[in-house]
This record gives C-alpha cells, sequence and structure tokens, in this order.
C-alpha cells in the first residue's frame, strides 16, 4: 500500500495520527507502517463508543446438563465409544495460547511459567503430561494443534523444543497463529507501539478455527481423519484433554459440541453459565447475569444456571466447519496497553488505559445446533492460573495438584 491509500483508509476511520512520524521514520520502517495499515481492520474501532448495544442477548432458559451421576452409571460405555474415536485419529487436540495472560503478570508466555516448588513443573507440561496420559491408554498419537500468537510464536516455539516437546512426538505437533487486532484509547484511537508500530493485540480465543483455516491446518485435519477437536485453554492445569469418556458421551449424544462444565461454587461465580438463548444453545458471561436469573430455580427447585464453562469443548469439525463464515460478536475489554505517550515515548501504564477487541470461543456455541454440557468434578478437573495469588492463581492452582497427587 502506498503512502496516500494508506492516509485515505486512516483518514476514514479517524486514525490519520497513525502518520505523525512518518516522516521521521528509515524507508524500511515506513514499509513496515504502510504495510500494516494495510492490513489493520479498522472496522472495530468505532465499535467502542456504542459498546452497551453490542451483544445484546435473547431469551435466556435453562439447558440441562449431563451430571456426574449419569456419566458414572454409564462411564464405561462412553469410555469405550471414547477409545474408538481416539484409537482410529478421528480426535485431535487444539491448545489455546494466544493470550497475553496479563493478569499473571510475566511477560513470558502463560505456558512456560514454572509453578513446581521442588523441581521445573511449566503449565505446558502439565498438559502436555495429562493428554500424554490418554496416548498412553489408546496406544495412539493424537494430533495437538497449538494456537500463538505474534506476540509469543518464538517464544512458545523455542520453548517446545528446548524442552523436547516434553515427550510428545513433535510430528504431532502443529503451531498456528492467530490474528491481532489494534488497541485503542477509550476513544476508539489506536495507540502506536512504536513511531512505526499500531499497538496491537491478540483478537480473542474465538477466531482459533478461522486461523486454521487461514493457515492450512484444516488441510491436516481433512487429511488425518480427524472429527472432533477438543479446544482447550492453557491455564488450567488438571483439566484432561481429549478424555475419552467426555469424547464418548459427546458422540453418543449425537452433539455438535460437548462443553465441560463445572458446578458454581457460588451463584455469583466469576464463570460463563450454560443455558439456552432464544431455544439454541448459549453461555452467559457472569457479567451478563442477571440478579433474577442467577437466582432462578428449575422445575425441581434446583438452581437453573448453575453449571459454568471451564474452555474445554469438544467440537464436531464438519459442524465449526459450517459456521465459520458467521461473524461473532465483538467483546470489548479494558486493558492496560503499552504506547507511546503524546511526546513519543514508550510507557507501560499501571493502570488500564484503553480497550482490546476480542472474539470469544463460548460465542460459537450458540451458532451450533446441539451442546452437551458434560459436567466434571471441579477439584480433579478446574485448577485455572489467571493471577499470581487468591482465586485461580498459581497457588491455589498448586493447592489443587497437590490434592490430586501431583508432584511438584
Ligand atoms: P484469558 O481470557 O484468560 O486471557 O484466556 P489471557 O489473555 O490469557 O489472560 P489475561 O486476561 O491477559 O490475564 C483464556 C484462554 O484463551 C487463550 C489464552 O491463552 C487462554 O488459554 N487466548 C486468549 C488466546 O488463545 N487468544 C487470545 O487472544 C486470548
Amino acid at each position: 500500500m502506498d503512502y496516500q491509500r494508506a492516509y485515505e483508509k486512516l483518514e476514514k476511520f479517524g486514525q490519520l495520527h497513525v502518520l505523525k512520524y512518518y516522516d521521521e521514520l528509515t524507508k524500511e520502517e515506513q514499509e513496515m507502517l504502510l504495510k500494516q495499515v494495510e492490513d489493520t481492520d479498522f472496522t472495530m474501532t468505532d465499535s467502542c463508543k456504542h459498546k452497551e448495544e453490542l451483544n445484546q442477548k435473547g431469551k435466556i432458559s435453562p439447558l440441562s446438563a449431563m451430571q456426574l451421576k449419569e456419566i458414572a452409571e454409564r462411564r464405561e460405555e462412553f469410555t469405550a465409544i471414547g477409545m474408538e474415536a481416539i484409537k482410529a485419529g478421528k480426535v485431535g487436540a487444539v491448545l489455546l495460547a494466544g493470550g497475553m495472560g496479563t493478569r499473571l503478570g510475566s511477560d513470558a508466555p502463560k505456558g512456560l511459567y514454572d509453578i513446581g516448588l521442588t523441581k521445573e513443573v511449566f503449565i505446558f507440561q502439565r498438559l502436555i503430561e495429562n493428554l500424554l496420559d490418554v496416548v498412553h491408554a489408546a496406544d495412539a498419537w493424537i494430533h495437538l494443534f497449538v494456537m500463538t500468537s505474534d506476540k509469543n510464536h518464538e517464544a512458545t516455539t523455542q520453548f517446545f523444543a528446548e524442552k523436547n516437546y516434553f515427550g510428545y512426538r513433535p510430528e504431532y505437533i502443529t503451531f498456528f497463529m492467530q490474528e491481532m487486532a489494534p488497541a485503542t484509547d477509550y476513544n476508539g484511537k489506536v495507540y502506536m507501539e512504536e513511531k512505526y508500530k499500531i499497538s496491537t493485540s491478540p483478537n480473542g480465543n474465538g477466531g482459533w478455527f478461522t486461523s486454521m483455516v487461514k493457515w492450512g491446518v484444516v488441510d491436516k485435519i481433512h487429511e488425518a481423519g480427524i472429527e472432533w477437536l477438543n479446544v482447550f485453554a492453557v491455564d488450567n492445569v488438571l483439566q484432561r484433554i481429549a478424555d475419552p469418556c467426555f469424547v464418548g458421551a459427546t458422540i453418543q449424544t449425537n452433539s455438535d459440541v460437548g462443553a465441560k462444565v463445572v458446578c458454581k461454587n457460588a451463584p455469583d461465580e466469576r464463570i460463563g453459565v450454560v443455558c439456552l438463548e432464544d431455544g439454541k444453545p448459549s453461555i452467559v458471561e457472569y457479567y451478563e447475569l442477571t440478579e433474577e436469573l442467577m437466582n432462578a430455580k428449575d422445575e425441581n427447585g434446583e438452581p437453573a444456571y448453575s453449571f459454568g464453562v471451564i474452555l474445554n469443548y469438544l467440537f464436531r469439525e464438519k459442524a465449526l466447519e459450517e459456521i465459520v463464515a458467521k461473524k461473532l460478536p465483538l467483546h470489548i475489554v479494558e486493558k492496560k496497553i503499552p504506547c507511546l505517550d503524546e511526546n513519543g515515548e514508550a510507557v507501560k501504564p499501571e493502570e488500564p488505559n484503553g480497550y482490546k477487541y476480542e472474539q470469544l470461543v463460548l460465542d460459537m456455541i450458540h451458532e451450533l445446533g446441539s451442546c452437551l454440557p458434560y459436567e466434571v468434578e471441579r477439584n480433579y478437573e478446574f485448577a485455572p492460573i489467571k493471577n499470581k495469588t487468591g482465586i485461580d492463581s498459581v497457588e491455589s492452582a498448586r493447592a489443587l495438584c497437590k490434592e490430586n497427587g501431583i508432584e511438584l
């Protein structure tokens, strides 16, 4: 893109300040900036001005979950079905590791965080160990796809190589990168990270399948004959991945997606809950849950919205292909965004200073025809690491690992 075209594009979106330092840049830097302007989608930056109107929910009603008791009774049946699919190579795993992990406060990718006490136990290592349990039980390798972002791709791939993939077969691991989105101030003006670079951040975990398509990873999925994709977050160090019983239950109930859920520990726990929205499966984020829904009861007098998602989903791959062209809702999140101040000096803010624009994997559920919420026991399978201390922290995850006999 030449200067004139870039100027016109920026003018259209009210972002001309991006060219403020253009004349002082080297030729190379100028080209980098023009290329970034060409590649950047600025359409979302305006939406922060009418934030409240975004993502209006439809009519919410309860969606029942398959609960622990039923799962225990049918464990053998489901496990056999799941194992058969895994052995036949029909199940792949997708690790969402493109996030910035800002709450944890480490500059390195979250998966490189060492939660060990007497030895090294990296978050990535815990996840690979969990997946290896199934690989060994099934005596079959499972394709693992790892989503990174522009900000952490190098560091992530290097780390896996240095650690010999924690015993996983490298030919079964495929890295791909997610897209980036511009980060803005509270008025929707994009921040500059350098004089020749617009501030960007990963565009949320909702773009994972679109990015797989863009990177040609989907061709690999077709070649391998994978029919189900188990998508999971980087930060839950206890979760079971490609869990045969969960796989079997999702297949057996002919669901487009299975969602692992836990019973909430309080009505106001900060976790998205499964429900129906206008008769279709959906997830309501904790901040969207009204007081009335929080305390609503079902026909048995039990809390109607008591099952929360833990970001571990099993998607039918064909169903994803059908919805890939659909635009997911945009979430505008307040964050600390490193940027240049008005004097062109780099600053790393201590407090949130603007917005990031994200799409979320949980919004994919509403696009699909059927969802099986599948309950897991939270103390065995839910140890998310979001913060350094307190709730959902390194501390709480260590305690849960100990409770499950995992040496740290
Ligand atoms: P979080 O919502 O916890 O976001 O991600 P985060 O960016 O990792 O952490 P904070 O909010 O800055 O502290 C949930 C999962 O989604 C992935 C994360 O890596 C994590 O596995 N994710 C998130 C992505 O892969 N890409 C994104 O753009 C955002």
